[in-house]
């Protein structure tokens, strides 16, 4: 495996991706926190940072040991790093360098360029530029503006590089990288889904042997790919909740679990309905609706996991990104902080937790997922929030509201599955608004509510932008919805972006 090793930049998990985009295992960990180094580790990536390596309290940290026995590649603030320890001197550069370039220099032979054209484009985002370097270093790129593109240290494998091959505009960037991993490193590219199934279930069947597991399932891709996987490797031992807490779309409880009895799972299904509405009656706050969700849920499933008889592991669908640990951009003395999501164990179930997936990439438990044969329609579902419907409808929950936003949420959905557009948006809902408006039904003067149509293109969901659906599409929605839902005689459709808005609403 690869070690990546975080100094604080927004692309460390950009080059992670890249890395097993080459069907290359390889994991993140901070600069001045990483693990022993075994023989599994065949090289190491120095991210980027914000930081510049002048500044007093910049994350330094001195690999000079390893130089002799590892292959290292520094990018950016990595290179910078690097540089700085061994004799070189890092400047701010006279102009910012950000932006396309491209390498007019290229040592010729130097492996780490190996089918890298001269004059290949590059991207480069940095303040700071290598202005000298140590004896033992030689240039092996050159831009028109920044002399040291590029660094070798002599008699060994190590390398710097001002810019970043991890982004699409560094157009040989994954011929780089790969030469790097598999030529430099000596990786073998043979970590694809089917690899991750075999070993993980092999894995999960050692761990556990014949103990037992309560996993809940809430219809989203993480916890059923999750359960498939521990499925395969303890069979009926694997005990699934699914709770129907009232707040879900209209016949997905049902659906989602007929899917999973297909599956094979042994899954429970759990009519909470009532638990909940009870719970947020008079709620109007968002965050204490939210509350009382998280509150309510715990104690259903604890109530249905203390019914299976010597329970010892609790299981999970925490992905990746959940637990990395990040660097906190204040220097060496670093402390380390974790994902709040991590450990999200009440005290009193007192379970040990398994979380098959926490080494993937959503993309990579969708790949996962596809490759144990899930139902495409689960894995290409649109994030869902745990509260459900909760936080959809604008101030108190009640059940008949709860019913006219599924009748319309359902026209909605429907709608964007018969146009083709479903999978092109990252994610849709339906907002039922705090407000009564007037309107008229032939001759009936009405006054009745107002719904929200939300639907957004994003990455991660930390940003997004309102999608521009078809006029006829929002026209043929809202229709329907005036005309089917009793308690709606108002469409609107939301055009703000995040930010300054959020997705949703509450
Ligand atoms: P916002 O509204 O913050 O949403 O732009 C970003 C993403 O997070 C989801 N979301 C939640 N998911 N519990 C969840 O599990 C919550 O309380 C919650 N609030 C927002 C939202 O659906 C979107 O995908």
């Amino acid at each position: 495996k690869i070690l990546i090793l975080d100094f604080g930049s927004q692309f460390t998990q950009l080059i992670a991706r890249r890395v097993r985009e080459l069907n290359i295992y390889c994991e993140i960990h901070p600069f001045n926190h990483f693990p022993e180094l075994d023989s599994s580790v065949k090289g190491i990536v120095l991210s980027g940072s914000p930081y510049s390596v002048r500044q007093e309290d910049a994350p330094l940290f001195d690999f000079a040991k390893y130089h002799k026995t590892l292959p290292i590649l520094g990018v950016c603030y990595g290179a910078q790093n690097i540089a700085h320890f061994n004799g070189g001197e890092v400047m701010k550069s006279s102009s910012r360098e950000y932006g396309r370039a491209n390498l007019q220099y290229i040592e010729k032979g130097n492996p780490l360029f190996k089918n890298v054209p001269s004059g290949s484009q590059v991207w480069m985002s940095h303040a700071d530029t290598i202005v000298s370097l140590g004896k033992d270093f030689e240039i092996i790129a050159s831009t028109d503006t920044v002399k040291v593109a590029a660094f070798h240290i002599k008699d060994t494998q190590t390398f710097g590089i001002q810019f970043h091959p991890e982004v699409t505009h560094s157009i040989d960037g994954k011929q780089l990288l790969e030469n790097f991993l598999v030529d430099i490193c000596g990786c073998v590219q043979d970590w694809t889904p089917d690899s991750f199934i075999e070993t993980t279930v092999a894995g999960l069947k050692e761990k556990l042997g014949g103990d037992k597991v309560v996993l809940g399932l809430s219809g989203g891709v993480d916890s059923s790919v999750a359960a498939v996987l521990l499925h395969h490797a303890i069979g009926k031992n694997l005990y699934c909740i699914f709770v129907d807490n009232g707040l879900l779309r209209k016949d997905e409880f049902e659906s989602v679990l007929d899917s999973y009895k297909h599956m094979g799972l042994n899954v429970k299904g759990v009519d909470a309905k009532q638990r909940f509405y009870d719970a947020l009656a008079g709620l109007t706050d968002p965050e204490k609706k939210r509350k009382a969700i998280g509150r309510v849920f715990i104690e259903v499933f604890d109530d249905e996991a203390h019914q299976v008889q010597d329970v010892k592991w609790l299981g999970q669908g925490t992905i990746y990104p959940d637990v990395i640990e990040s660097v906190s951009v204040k220097g060496p003395s670093a402390t380390i902080k974790s994902h709040h999501n991590v450990g999200g164990l009440p005290d009193f179930m007192k379970l040990k937790v398994v979380e098959p997936l926490n080494t993937l990439f959503k993309d990579e438990v969708r790949k996962v997922g596809k490759a144990l044969g899930i139902d495409p329609n689960i894995l290409g579902r649109h994030p869902f929030p745990g509260p459900g419907l909760a936080i959809r409808i604008l101030g108190e929950v009640t059940p008949q509201k709860v019913a006219i936003l599924q009748e319309a949420d359902a026209i909605y959905i429907n709608n964007l599955r018969s146009a083709g557009v479903y999978d092109k948006v990252w994610q849709a809902g339906t907002i039922f608004l705090p407000v009564q408006s007037v309107g008229v039904m032939g001759d009936e003067r009405t006054y009745e509510n107002v719904v929200c149509l939300r639907a957004v293109e994003s990455l991660d969901g930390m940003t997004a932008d309102w999608c521009h659906l078809p006029y006829d599409l929002l026209a043929k929605i809202s229709n329907e919805i005036i005309n089917n839902v009793k308690g709606i005689n108002r469409v609107v459709y939301d055009i703000s972006s995040k930010p300054p808005a959020t997705i949703e609403w509450e």
